[in-house]
């Protein structure tokens, strides 16, 4: 598969046509935007990898203008830059990028990147339409921050020690990392179908406003559900199902929407969940401030065997430098954004989970802390 990478800096463009060709591409390059264009036009490539700041036009405007030419299934745009600012991400995701990652990127979060970029655009079109719709549900909540990005890494982890564990190895292979890398953003697609008023309410919800907002895990399989109808097959969108349905269970039976317990939850679930509930403890809430990596991990540790499987909590311990990372990796991102009207919570940490229903209302991400 043809590779087109866009910089401007030469040296730039060796070290990445190096990398990506050691990873098996055929790699093409330009220097500019028309000349990106150009390239593209004369050998057609299905992945671009491209810097924002270029001479003439700009790495957003190529994308836009390629976009005109090719449906969003028929390329992945990668776009590589320095700038970090939200404002700049929107600009981008509204031209049609399809990942943004912030320089310096390491060799191997490229590699990444690029590898998952081949996985997607060689879906199915329903399936790469449904890709395309978790974007949308990111979109219209303005708390997220990079809370889809950090989720799929997060569960990427998790699964890719679950590797290790004996009893795990047959089911997690390097496939089911990669699937639930992809499929881990639909999570909450379900919310997409709850009204805007409850949605994004500037206030403590009522147990009537909760209950429609913890049905965003059955309307999110139904979603997924229809979609699936439409197809012979597809282990992607089914995993998207199975998470986006039990990621609010806990190991206990005590979560919903169904109290599922044990290995009931479907292990994507499982492992969808403990990501989840760390993200939201070490994001900023306009309540209260971000958990440190340390608070968050003593209520994870408390949860094991309640709210998580405690195999998955193990993997999170075992992996626990990959998590600050990640979350390091995106956190200069959010602390640049602009605080949103959101969901007022009006509780504190109690240093263990709580219940949804205790609480009486959902964490912008689907998660009750
Ligand atoms: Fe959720």
């Amino acid at each position: 598969m043809n590779v087109l990478v866009v910089d401007d800096d030469a040296a730039q463009r060796r070290l990445v046509t190096w990398l990506l060709e050691e990873q098996g591409y055929d790699v093409i390059t330009a220097g500019d935007g028309l000349e990106a264009i150009d390239r593209l036009r004369q050998s057609p490539s299905a992945l671009v990898v491209c810097d924002w700041d270029l001479p003439g036009i700009s790495g957003v405007e190529v994308c836009r203008m390629l976009r005109g030419e090719h449906s969003p299934q028929d390329l992945c745009f990668i776009m590589v830059t320095a700038r970090h600012s939200q404002r700049d991400r929107r600009t981008a995701f509204a031209a049609g990028v399809d990942q943004y990652m912030i320089k310096p990127v390491g060799p191997a979060e490229l590699a990444a990147q690029v590898e998952i970029g081949r996985f997607v655009v060689t879906r199915t079109p329903e399936e790469r339409r449904i890709l395309a719709m978790a974007r949308v549900a990111e979109s219209r909540d303005p708390c997220t921050g990079s809370h889809l990005k950090r989720i799929r890494s997060y569960c990427r982890v998790l699964a890719d020690q679950l590797r290790t564990v004996p009893d795990l190895g047959d089911v997690v292979d390097e496939d089911y990392v990669k699937l639930v890398y992809v499929a881990s953003p639909l999570h909450d697609i379900g919310k997409m179908a709850i009204p805007g008023d409850v949605l994004l309410k500037p206030g403590k919800v009522n147990q009537k406003e909760f209950e429609i907002l913890k049905a965003h895990t059955l309307q999110g399989a139904a979603t997924l559900d229809t979609a699936l109808d439409r197809l012979d097959d597809s282990p992607l969108l089914r995993m998207a199902r199975d998470i986006a349905i039990s990621h609010h269970e806990r190991y206990d039976g005590s979560g919903y929407p169904h109290g599922l317990a044990g290995d009931e939850i479907p292990l994507c679930g499982r492992i969808a969940a403990l990501a989840d509930v760390y993200d939201a403890l070490t994001s900023r809430r306009i309540y209260r401030r971000a958990l440190r990596h340390e608070e968050a991990r003593a209520i994870i540790v408390n949860g094991a065997g309640t709210a998580f499987a405690p195999y998955v909590v193990q993997a999170f311990l075992d992996r626990e430098d990959d998590f600050q990372t990640i979350g390091r990796q995106y956190s200069e991102v959010d602390r640049l954004a602009v605080d949103l009207p959101a969901v007022a919570y009006g509780h504190e940490i109690s240093g263990r989970l709580l219940r949804g229903t205790e609480l009486g209302h959902l964490h912008s991400t689907g998660v009750v802390v």
